[in-house]
């Protein structure tokens, strides 16, 4: 009988402990394995009426779970990017005086275009495609696993 509670309390202690380890190991590995998607994939989204978009303004958003950004330039074009900072990941301001991108967490600055104009970052923000049709405004990304 003592050996039947044994067991028994053995297999209630054992599925607790594999209840935790899987609890706290699967974020874990999805953390290091995100879903994959495939390469060629693109994320096409509607962001924004051209109303919305005063000329030398900007529109913050979510592209395939990462910050972007659209910015209608001053003469009337859009320009979109990625507005995750290359250097540690912060989420760049857009600065209309000065047409450029600034980081907040180390103060790298970017272009128009994304190109690094103060480091710490040495990449270059992402750009994505703008698609004007009428009066809508969409913004594709080749799909990549972040
Ligand atoms: S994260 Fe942007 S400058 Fe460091």
């Amino acid at each position: 009988m003592a050996s039947t509670r044994r067991q028994f309390l053995n297999r209630i202690l054992a599925g607790g402990i594999t209840a935790i380890t899987v609890y706290v190991i699967y974020p874990i590995l999805r953390f290091f394995d995100p879903p994959s998607v495939t390469p060629d994939e693109q994320s096409r989204i509607f962001v924004a009426t051209a109303e919305e978009m005063n000329l030398n303004s900007a529109k913050f958003f979510r592209l395939l779970d990462r910050a972007a950004v659209l910015v209608r330039l001053p003469n009337g074009n859009y320009r979109s990017l990625s507005a995750k900072c290359t250097d540690l990941g912060c989420t760049v301001s857009f600065r209309p005086v000065g047409d450029y991108f600034h980081c907040n967490c180390h103060g790298s600055e970017f272009s128009i275009s994304g190109r690094v104009l103060r480091g710490p970052a040495e990449r270059p923000l992402e750009e994505y495609d703008v698609s004007v049709e009428g009066d809508k405004i969409y913004v594709s990304a080749p799909a990549k696993t972040v």
